[in-house]
């Protein structure tokens, strides 16, 4: 039976940072942000958002009666979960109106997570083949204000069906998963910000992309010219060139030169959000579908990294019409409103966090299809805009 990703969409959050004027505002070379890391701008985050008002949007764009209907579960992976007991699902599912009769778990491994959700997601479609699994990677990257991980954050959300006979990307058989207790980067309980030992985890990235590949050629004979493309989790844009370059080394012939432009493709969406933990290897997936020479039958390679650290490279085909099965990013990308540097700092100290107080936000300048209302008797409020 075929199975894998049916359907795939995106959100982000109403508001972005050009990077030049944060470069300029932490006296540091524009370059340095846009050549040196890869990064063009940055969703930023108001307080009325957070992981479950992102994956609720994301997974909005998908709904139709008939899908709602189909659903037997959803599976939320995030690392800025809301709650240490209740998962982000319960809230997403009710935001989206599924029926009661909805298996919902949250899932974590840094961002990692969504591809373990896609691997399970798998698994529950092979037991039940009429059924759908909603697969969402929901959140908020943070390091704080004038820390070297700054120009990294990032924030936004990917829902994707999976289910059998689909219309995107078929699963190969084939995943190699690989995991290690490393700590490159983590958050506390205690901590809203991540800590992170930024070129430790570049480093870790790169040996498991490079072990897990190597595994999956061993036990499948594929070699670089079966595949149209190899996708990358992209917690800044040039760390898939690094992962790429530690493969290809300094070749330049045909394979290295077409998976080097789909990797180009890959990363034109991740340049205009910044880092979206979960959801960031298919946020680049959806970039090489609409800005790359994706063609119905080409073989993708996706890398998925979640530090800590896990890392699984997979792989899939191109179905016939899957340029139907995506959201228009650029119209999404293009609706935004940029923001200066002092406004962006006033809204990141503005976050709900760790707070315990109640408190209501201001929901009247956010255009976004859900929102955090606020804090009631240590409950989140959430309310649709509608
Ligand atoms: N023009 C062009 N490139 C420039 C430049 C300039 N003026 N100034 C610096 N650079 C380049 C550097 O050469 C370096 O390139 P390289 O990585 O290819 O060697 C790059 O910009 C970054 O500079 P560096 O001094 O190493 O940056 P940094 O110490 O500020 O840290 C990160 C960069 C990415 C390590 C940091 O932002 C971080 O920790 N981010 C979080 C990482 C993460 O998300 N990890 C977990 C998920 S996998």
């Amino acid at each position: 039976m075929k199975i894998g990703i049916d359907q795939l969409s995106f959100a982000t959050t109403p508001y972005y940072i050009d990077l030049v004027e944060l470069a300029k505002a932490r006296d540091v070379d524009p370059n340095k942000y846009l050549i040196g890391i890869g990064q063009e701008k940055q969703a930023v985050v108001p307080p009325t958002q957070d992981a479950v008002t992102l994956g609720a949007a994301a997974a909005q764009k998908l709904m139709t009666p008939e899908l709602k209907e189909r659903i037997s579960t959803v599976l939320v992976a995030t690392e800025s979960g809301v709650d240490n007991s209740k998962a982000t699902a319960i809230y997403i599912k009710h935001l989206l109106g599924l029926s009661m009769f909805t298996r919902v778990v949250e899932l974590k491994e840094a961002c990692y997570a969504a591809t373990a959700g896609v691997m399970m997601a798998k698994g529950l479609v092979a037991a039940d083949p009429q059924s759908v699994v909603l697969v969402i990677g929901t959140d908020i990257a943070r390091y704080g204000l004038g820390t070297p991980g700054e120009v990294t954050q990032g924030a936004g959300a990917v829902a994707m069906t999976v289910a059998a006979n689909p219309r995107l990307l078929e699963l190969d058989q084939v995943s190699v998963a690989a995991s290690d207790d490393i700590m490159d980067f983590w958050r506390p309980l205690y901590a809203e910000n991540a800590m992170v030992d930024g070129k430790y985890s570049t480093q870790v990235y790169i040996n498991f992309f490079l072990e897990t590949f190597e595994r999956y050629q061993q036990m499948t004979g594929r070699q670089l010219a079966d595949f149209a493309a190899l996708l990358f989790h992209l917690p800044f844009t040039k760390m898939g060139k690094k992962a790429l370059d530690a493969l290809l080394g300094d070749r330049d012939d045909l394979d290295s030169r077409r998976l080097r432009e789909a990797l180009t493709a890959s990363q034109q969406y991740s340049r205009q959000v910044g880092n979206l933990y979960t959801g960031s290897l298919y946020l680049g997936l959806l970039s090489y579908l609409q800005n790359g020479h994706a063609k119905a039958g080409q073989r993708l390679g996706l890398f998925s990294y979640g530090s800590g650290a896990e890392g699984e490279f997979y792989s899939g085909v191109l179905q016939p019409g899957f340029e139907k099965q995506l959201n228009d990013v650029s119209a999404d990308l293009g609706g935004r409103q940029q923001i200066s540097i002092s406004e962006y700092e006033q809204l990141f100290n503005s976050q709900l966090g760790l707070s315990a107080e109640d408190v209501t936000f201001d929901t009247s300048k956010d255009p976004s299809p859900f929102w955090l209302t606020g804090q009631k008797n240590h409950q989140r409020q959430y309310k649709a805009n509608n």
